[in-house]
């Protein structure tokens, strides 16, 4: 079947927009928070077919610059679902050698939350299976606002090198592929810098619902995709 098959010329980087769970609890008649508890549930799952596959990064969008504006109730529920996931499933990452990286402005979280990502990321450092990153208060446009104040603090102009060096994204390579779930096609301020040559991949699926044969399938149709990056095919 052909979602089943394995998929080959993987990428070495693949980041999720994790869209549609608010939706998902619309259609059952449910509170927002239960699509963002059953989004938790698709995340994790997601993220074990990846490395399972030894996709060796992989980036979550889990809470944008944006996201801060929506209702006092919904962005508790998610600072606690995040602080959740991470207590809970920290043990089972540095099990599987899994490096926990965040990008964003964390300075923003509840200070226990502050301190739970902070735990993680220390404790995984050494960590060299795969890089989970994960983009938690984060927009591209701050990304590159501090990236460009840094630069005119220093007081030099940068190469592109140094400038990606920068950004959060430092020692993570571009992705190669950007997964949109929930049907809208935009990037909602994630990766513009890193993106300039990702290939996209825009789901219908409501990322509770998002599950490995969907990723199976989106896996193999990049892997027939021509990369060009600008050069004419040899
Ligand atoms: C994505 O789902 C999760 C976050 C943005 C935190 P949404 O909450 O945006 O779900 P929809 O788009 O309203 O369905
Ligand atoms: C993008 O989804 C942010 C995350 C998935 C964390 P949004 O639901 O916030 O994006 P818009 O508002 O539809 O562009
Ligand atoms: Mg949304």
């Amino acid at each position: 079947m052909k979602s089943e098959k394995i998929p080959q010329n993987l990428p070495r980087h693949i980041a999720f927009i994790m869209d549609g769970n608010g939706r998902w609890a619309k259609k059952r008649f449910l509170p927002r928070k239960a699509g963002h508890r059953e989004g938790v549930k698709a995340m994790r799952k997601i993220v074990d077919a990846c490395f399972s596959l030894d996709i060796p990064y992989v980036s979550l969008y889990a809470f944008s610059t944006e996201n801060k504006n929506r209702s006092e109730e919904e962005v508790r529920s998610l600072f606690s679902l995040i602080e959740e996931y991470f207590t809970k499933f920290m043990g089972e990452m540095l099990e599987k050698g899994i490096r926990i990286t965040v990008m964003g402005d964390v300075s923003y979280f509840p200070e226990n939350l502050r301190n739970t990502i902070s735990e993680a990321i220390e404790k995984s450092r050494e960590c060299t299976h795969g890089t989970l990153n994960i983009a938690l208060n984060y927009g591209a446009r701050d990304e590159i606002l501090r990236a460009v104040n840094a630069a005119v603090e220093a007081g030099q102009k940068v190469s592109a090198e140094e400038f990606a060096r920068l950004l959060y994204t430092a020692d993570i390579p571009d992705p190669d592929l950007i997964v949109r779930t929930g049907g809208e096609s935009r990037l909602s301020n994630f990766m513009l810098y890193q993106s300039a040559y990702s290939e996209f991949f825009f789901s219908e699926v409501l990322w509770p619902d998002f599950n490995k044969k969907h990723l199976y399938e989106i896996l193999n149709d990049y892997a027939l995709r021509e990369r060009r990056f600008g050069k004419v095919k040899s």
